[in-house]
Order: structure tokens, then sequence, then C-alpha cells
């Protein structure tokens, strides 16, 4: 072994390092997961460098504009935490087949507008297949130019010839470099090469986007090293059978990551859906029990959803429950405050509670709407489609106060709706809210009375 050259050990499930080989990883307790790897060290250059190196005070750095390059695409622009940071690195992470690579050949369409040099790298399909996605998209100029390659040492080369300004790199898991054995897609090689990656992200300072393709277990394969690794990471999600998909920010050194953007996917590439609510209502069934419309805030925007809810008499002794949508627990919670607080004999009824549009709305403001469908169904009573409803339940069947509740019912208003049931300690707060009919209440019972 060469002077300086050091063997360390790391797990390929968590990335955790050890000195020395181990059975079972002490951090994430998988098994066998512990491989090789050399790290050379130059002590003199270490020494050299030490000798000028000495830490700064925050009024010493030169603070730098930072400089955004918009997509052109509100949606994506707002998940980005307001456009494209030079020099970045970012993960466009998603189930395979639903839509990344439209996605990001959508975002270079969009780009070659301006006056930006665009690279596409992919290492998944032929310059044929990407030609006849693009062709579906619209029309490209010369600003964008396609590799097929998977050789990281390659791209590399081509990247520091040609100097593009954006860079996609499709996939991550088709990538290898030559300095690692394993094959491609594997934790060293996926690791190995988000590193160069992101040198030569900031060390040019081209953006680089990466797609990786998630696991059945619901992280990006060659798991969380690459997660960490990167400045940004998007996660691209949908329901399969649905047309509309959701971009997510889950980690932005560069902005807030509860922000999400809304597309539909058609025949011709995304549209961007700049306002969810009224897509999330459409079909809404009119006179309908177990049906009403609640409003969830992902990020900054408020978005209304229908909450759908079937209440049955269960022929067994265990009622069966189903929630799509929202948290399976949450239904159970709620029918049990139900039961306990209104005396409805919900355990021997069946219950399937649905979020319509196929959305997962996970925030607790929206109890409310999943509580009153339930009594709608349960009771066979019509809520109007004029109402609109949000707020967290308590175990106690309180109503408890959510945040913005101001934006929810402007968002209600915009929509043409007449009556918004709130939570009562919400509605001191509100100002500026004419032209609606607001009903605040304090716990579950009231709230059910407010729909008489
Ligand atoms: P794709 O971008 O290839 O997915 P990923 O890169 O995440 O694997 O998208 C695949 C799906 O999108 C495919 O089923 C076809 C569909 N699609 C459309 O519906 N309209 C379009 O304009 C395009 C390009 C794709
Ligand atoms: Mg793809």
């Amino acid at each position: 072994m060469a002077k300086g050259t050091k063997t360390l050990f790391y797990c390929k499930e968590c990335g955790n390092e050890s000195s020395k080989w181990l059975g079972q990883c002490p951090v994430c307790h998988e098994w066998n997961t512990f491989v090789e790897a050399k790290v050379t060290k130059s002590s003199q250059k270490v020494e050299k460098a030490l000798m000028e190196r000495k830490p700064s005070h925050l009024s010493e750095i030169q603070m730098e504009e930072e400089k955004r390059i918009s997509t052109h695409m509100e949606e994506m622009d707002r998940v980005l935490g307001g456009g494209i940071v030079r020099g970045s690195l970012v993960l466009v992470g998603g189930d395979p087949g639903i839509g990344k690579s439209t996605l990001l050949l959508q975002t270079c369409h969009r780009l070659c507008a301006d006056d930006l040099s665009l690279l596409y790298i992919s290492g998944e399909e032929s310059l044929q297949q990407i030609r006849m996605r693009a062709d579906r998209i619209g029309e490209f100029n010369d600003h964008l130019a396609l590799l097929a390659e998977t050789n990281l040492e390659i791209i590399d080369g081509v990247i520091r010839k040609e100097k593009p300004d954006i860079v996609i790199i499709d996939s991550i898991q088709t990538m290898y470099s030559d300095g690692v054995d394993s094959a491609p897609g594997s934790v060293s090689q996926v690791r190995e090469s988000t590193a160069m990656l992101m040198k030569l992200a900031k060390g040019l300072g081209v953006t680089v986007f990466v797609v990786g393709h998630v696991t059945k277990e619901g992280t990006v394969a060659g798991p969380r090293v690459l997660e960490h690794m990167v400045d940004t990471v998007l996660y691209f999600e949908g329901d399969r059978h649905a047309s509309y998909r959701i971009l997510r920010a889950v980690k932005n050194r560069f902005g807030s990551t509860d922000e999400i953007g809304v597309f539909e996917m058609q025949q011709d590439g995304l549209r961007e859906v700049l306002n969810p609510s009224e897509y999330m209502l459409e079909g809404k069934p009119e006179e309908a029990s177990g049906s009403v419309v609640a409003c969830s805030v992902e990020g900054t925007r408020p978005i209304l959803v229908e909450v759908q809810a079937l209440v049955c008499r269960s022929n067994f002794g265990m009622p069966r429950r189903t929630a799509a949508g929202c948290d399976y627990n949450r239904v159970n919670l709620l029918m049990a405050v139900l039961e306990k607080r209104l005396g409805f004999h919900l355990s021997e009824y069946d219950a399937y509670v649905n979020i319509a549009g196929g959305m997962k709305m996970n925030e607790p403001a929206i109890d409310l709407g999943i509580a009153l469908a339930i009594v709608s169904s349960m009771k066979d009573q019509v809520i109007s489609d004029r109402v609109i409803c949000f707020g967290e339940i308590g175990l106690s069947g309180e109503v408890r106060s959510v945040q913005m509740a101001e934006q929810r019912v402007n968002e209600a208003k915009k929509l043409g709706f007449e009556r918004v049931i709130l939570p009562a300690s919400n509605l001191k707060a509100l100002k500026n809210t004419k032209g609606i009919d607001l009903v605040g209440v304090a716990n579950i019972a009231e709230a059910v009375k407010a729909l008489d």
C-alpha cells in the first residue's frame, strides 16, 4: 500500500464510516453492509495549506448577489426557491415512469429561449428516443446539445470542454466511474459519481440536475448518501393512474422546503397547474352525502380538496377502515373522537375515507373535513357545496386553531364559496374577510351543528 493511503470501511445502507470492518452497522443495524474504501492522505499538502488558512469573521465575508436563472415555469421556480442557482447540484427523484425525464427536458425547452447552453446527458435512452420525446414537447433550438454516455470520466471531459451553463444527468444510477470496481447503480458508484458531479458543479459554476430513481422503500436508490451530498432534493410524485404530478422540495440549501409545484401530464408534455384548488375540485358530486370541501396548506399555498367518506354498517365484528390520501391512523383517531364526544356508534360501521383527486394531504387542518365527511355520510345528510371547512381536532373533541387562516379564507372566497367553518380561536385574528360568512367553532359538536 502506498504511503499515506489508509483503508476505511463504510456502510452501504447509511454511509456510516468506521476504521474497521463490522458485521452489523451500529447506526442502521443492517447486517453485512460494510464495504472497503481506500483513502489517500497527503500530509505535506495539508500542513502547507494550514499555514495559509484562518477562520474569518462574518463581517469579512463578501456577499455575492445570488444569481438565479428563471426556468420560465412558475411552478418549477417556486419549488427551487426562486429559480436555478448557478453551480448548484439538484437531485430530481421519483418513481420510474413518473415523468422526470419529461420535466427536465421541458425545463431545457424553456431555458433554450434564453441565451444559455444546455447539455442533456442520458444513460438510459438513445438519442432517437430523446428526440421522440422532444418532438412531443415542442421546437428546440441549438442551445440544447444531447449526449448518450454513461462513463463519468468522458462526461467530465466533455463538460470541461463544452462549458455548458446547465447539465442534466439522466440518471445517476446508470453512470459509472472507472475508478470504482462495482457495477453502475451500486452505492459506491453512485457516491463516487455524485462526488465527481459536485466537484464539476462547484468548480466550473455549472448547474447540474441529476435524475435519481426511487427504490421500493421510497428512498433514492444508492441510499441516503446522495441526499446528503447535493444542494437540493426534489421529488416528483403522483399517482400513475391520475394525470397530475407534484414536485416537492425535501431539501433546499437555497430556499424553503415546503413548497410544491403542481403539473398535469398531457400528450404534449407537462402543463403547469397554476390553480390547484380548481383542478382538485373538478368533478365534485352535487347533492351527495359524505362529501365536503376542506382546505390544506402546502408550502405557502392553500389548496382546496374534496374529502369523501363512506360509512356503512359492518357485517363483521371487526369494522373495516381505509384511508386514501390521508393518514389511516388519523382517521381512526377522529372516528374514536366522534364516538366518544358525539355518541355515534361508529365501532359498528365500516368507513372508507378518500381525498378526491388522489393528492396526499397530511396537514392536521383537514381533520375537520374528515370528521364532517364521516358525520355527513353516517347521517346521510348533504353538506352544501358552498361550504368549506378547516381545523385541527384534538382528543377532547376541541377544534384547534391552524396557521394561515386568512389565506385559506381568501382562497375559498376566490373560488366562490359562501361559508367557512373554522376554529373559533382563529376567528379573532381574521381581518378583511368581507363577503364570506365565517362560522367559528370551538369543538366538534358545534361544527356538526353548524351544518344544519
Ligand atoms: P418519463 O419522463 O420517461 O418518466 P421517467 O423519466 O420519470 O422515467 O415519462 C414517462 C411517461 O410520461 C410515459 O408513460 C409517457 C408519459 N408522457 C406523456 O404522457 N406525455 C408526454 O408528452 C411525454 C413526453 C410523456
Ligand atoms: Mg427517464
